[in-house]
């Protein structure tokens, strides 16, 4: 029976060496230029060393450039439920303030490709590899016993899902899904759309870091793509926060941010939401003589692949020299990247030229990552995408 180590499941891959030495040194992917034998369709199946030996079981796809995602010697029907048992453990010990988190977060939860969001009482789901469509069931039958959702529904929608073989799709599994959720974050209210909101619904790796900023904002703010104001009611809400300028291209984004503001009490006159490219509107705003003491900066990702690298690097560094320009002395600097081919040093590294460039100084008050419910697995650099550098002007 696939899914279970004994009897051997039909399907399997061998790998060529280069890809038996990244499995054995504990990474979870291998490409599919790394195998020898590919598997005969997408599934899960035995993979094999060159010489025959049995390493693992994994999800298999000789669609997928990431044609081995590793599941485990340790895999079984059961393993699922115990995975995502232990997935839910870890969100309850993490003592999250909040209804809105990711409760399972693909590898750093053992569930290769898999993404379930909670907002409240709704579940969203994604599945990201072609080898695990058929255990969606079982999951799907977890999250109703264990957790008795008021609805589950599949964002299969991500472009990821057509480089696996498979359908495109939005779709109600469980239950209903309300068109807009109200969610609540560290007190504050939110709404997300988890039909069309970007990722599930919203960006919820960023909760930690939004929480902490909102702790340390003072003085007029600016919140730099700011997409449904997620940062901004956090920034608004400190009284250490003078006035809030919140800016993104994307008009939905930003009528939902307004309606969240509003939702936690903050009014046009505290915070103004300017539709522009960030990249034109900061030189404007210093053309002008404008200044603050708390920037955010988290733009989408600008390095998809590795060979968007130097341009991206060009292009965080001179986002971050553009926002630089408008800090005062004592301010706050916010800087995230989301592309995981950006390393943490190399974002480092970019802010400080963009400081240096500006005769400016800046003291590092906190590194950051993605939060503690996106687990990340050390050794595995892909896990870590999201990482962030807190840092003050000193001069
Ligand atoms: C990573 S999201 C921001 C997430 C948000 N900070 C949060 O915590 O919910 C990136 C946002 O940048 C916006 N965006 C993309 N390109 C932009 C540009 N050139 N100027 C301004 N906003 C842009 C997108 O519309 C999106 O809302």
């Amino acid at each position: 029976m696939e899914g279970t180590l004994s009897p051997l499941p039909a399907l399997r891959a061998i790998l060529a060496p280069r890809g038996e030495q990244r499995l054995r040194r504990g990474h979870p992917w291998v490409y599919r230029s790394d195998l020898l034998e590919l598997p005969q369709r997408a599934g899960i199946g035995t993979v094999l060393a060159p010489d025959g030996e049995v390493l693992t079981t994994a999800l298999l796809n000789p669609d997928s450039q990431i044609a081995v995602r590793d599941l485990g010697r340790d895999w079984s029907e059961r393993a699922l439920e115990e995975r995502l048992e232990r997935a839910l453990a870890l969100r309850s010990a993490l003592h999250i303030d909040g209804d809105a988190y990711r409760l399972v977060h693909g590898e750093g939860d053992r569930l290769p490709g898999l993404v379930i969001d909670r907002y409240g009482e709704v579940l969203v789901i994604q599945n990201g590899a072609a080898g695990f469509e058929p255990q969606l069931e079982g999951v799907i039958r977890w999250l109703a016993q264990r957790l008795a959702p008021r609805g589950v529904l599949a964002r299969h929608d991500q472009a990821s899902r057509e480089r696996e073989g498979l359908p495109r799709e939005c779709r109600v599994l469980l239950g209903e899904v309300p068109q807009q959720l109200q969610v609540w974050e560290a007190g504050l209210q939110l709404l997300v759309d988890p039909y069309r909101g970007q990722k599930t619904g919203a960006f919820l790796d960023q909760r930690e870091t939004r929480q902490r900023l909102g702790q340390l904002a003072h003085g007029d703010a600016l919140d730099v793509f700011c997409y449904q104001g997620a940062f901004a009611v956090h920034l608004a809400r400190s009284p250490a926060v003078r006035s809030l300028r919140c800016v993104d291209t994307s008009l939905p984004a930003l009528r939902q941010a307004a309606a969240n503001l509003a939702r936690n009490g903050v009014g046009p006159q505290r915070a103004r939401l300017v539709r522009a490219n960030a990249f034109r509107e900061l030189p404007e705003l210093a053309a002008k003589g404008q200044r603050f003491q708390t920037i955010n900066l988290d733009p989408p990702a600008l390095a998809r692949k590795r060979a968007d690298l130097p341009a991206a690097y060009r292009a965080y560094r001179e986002l971050n020299r553009r926002a630089l320009a408008l800090l005062d002395v004592g301010g706050l600097l916010c800087s995230s990247s989301c592309s995981f081919h950006l390393a943490p040093t190399l974002l480092e590294q970019l802010v400080a030229e963009a400081a240096a460039d500006l005769g400016q100084s800046l003291r590092v008050l906190e590194r950051r990552a993605q939060s503690a419910d996106h687990p990340e697995l050390l050794g595995v650099p892909e896990t870590r995408y999201l990482k962030t550098i807190l840092v003050e002007r000193i001069r």
